[in-house]
């Protein structure tokens, strides 16, 4: 017997070494210039893969609420884009904790490290109501409104089973904007209350909030007109 075989794995594991450290790239570290377009190495059907891992794991996600709008076309726009979509439940600077997520370690948190340079990392929904957040209050909104939206059939404590919870609690606020149950909603709404089409965030989620964005829209004006008033005074 000769030595040759072992000779041989060797040379493939040193040859798969090497292999892998040329292919040391973005995963590894993501931020080379080179990483900034991910389409060839983490691309839209990559991301939507990881999506669909998430949303049926944690059906009732924010993020898996905006998804599902997204592919029912009521939603349009820039937060339809798979990266965005990804990063409303993997991104943590809006409050969410999904980031130990299978869905999210498996390339999301690869390639979104602090300094990164992959374009579309750390672009959720601005102002997101994190999960937590947003399936407490439609929990405790359902135990006292009446009647009940779909919404709330199976919606446990723990946020499990709240479908769609950012459509649920948007539908029990257009009813009725109780503070203690609507407060982050309306926060959210005033966020995006500039772009008011019909498939925009404000929209498809905020169609309680009209009045809200009137006064804000309002108090810019006054506070616009008051400034010019006094520029005009101090001439
Ligand atoms: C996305 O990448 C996979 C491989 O990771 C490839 O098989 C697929 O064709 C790509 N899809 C698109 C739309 O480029």
């Amino acid at each position: 017997m000769s030595i040759a075989p072992v000779r041989h794995v060797l040379v493939f594991f040193i040859v798969a070494a090497l292999y892998k450290e040329a292919q040391a790239t973005c995963f590894d570290d993501p931020t080379a210039d080179a990483c900034k377009d991910s389409s060839s190495f983490y691309n839209d059907t990559a991301i939507n893969t990881d999506m669909q891992s998430l949303c049926t794991a944690m059906s009732y996600m924010t993020g898996c609420n905006i998804m599902n709008d997204c592919n029912s076309k009521k939603l349009t726009g820039v937060y339809c884009q798979p990266w965005s979509l990804i990063s409303d439940v993997c991104d943590t600077s809006t409050g969410e904790t999904m980031s130990m997520m299978k869905g999210c370690q498996a390339n999301y948190n690869l390639l979104c490290k602090t300094g990164t340079k992959v374009t579309g990392c750390g672009t959720p929904v601005p102002g997101m109501i994190p999960t937590k957040t947003l399936t407490q209050r439609v929990y405790d909104y359902c135990q006292i409104q009446d009647p009940k939206p779909s919404g709330c059939n199976g919606c446990a404590a723990n946020g499990m089973g709240c479908v769609n919870p950012l459509t649920t609690l948007s539908e029990m606020c257009k009813k009725d904007a109780k503070e203690q149950y609507c407060n982050e909603l309306t926060k959210f709404c005033a966020l995006h209350a500039k772009d008011t089409s019909s498939t925009s965030v404000f929209g498809v989620y905020c169609n309680f909030a009209t009045r809200a964005s009137m006064s804000y829209v309002l108090t810019v004006v006054m506070v616009f007109a008051g400034s010019w008033h006094a520029s005009q005074l101090s001439w």
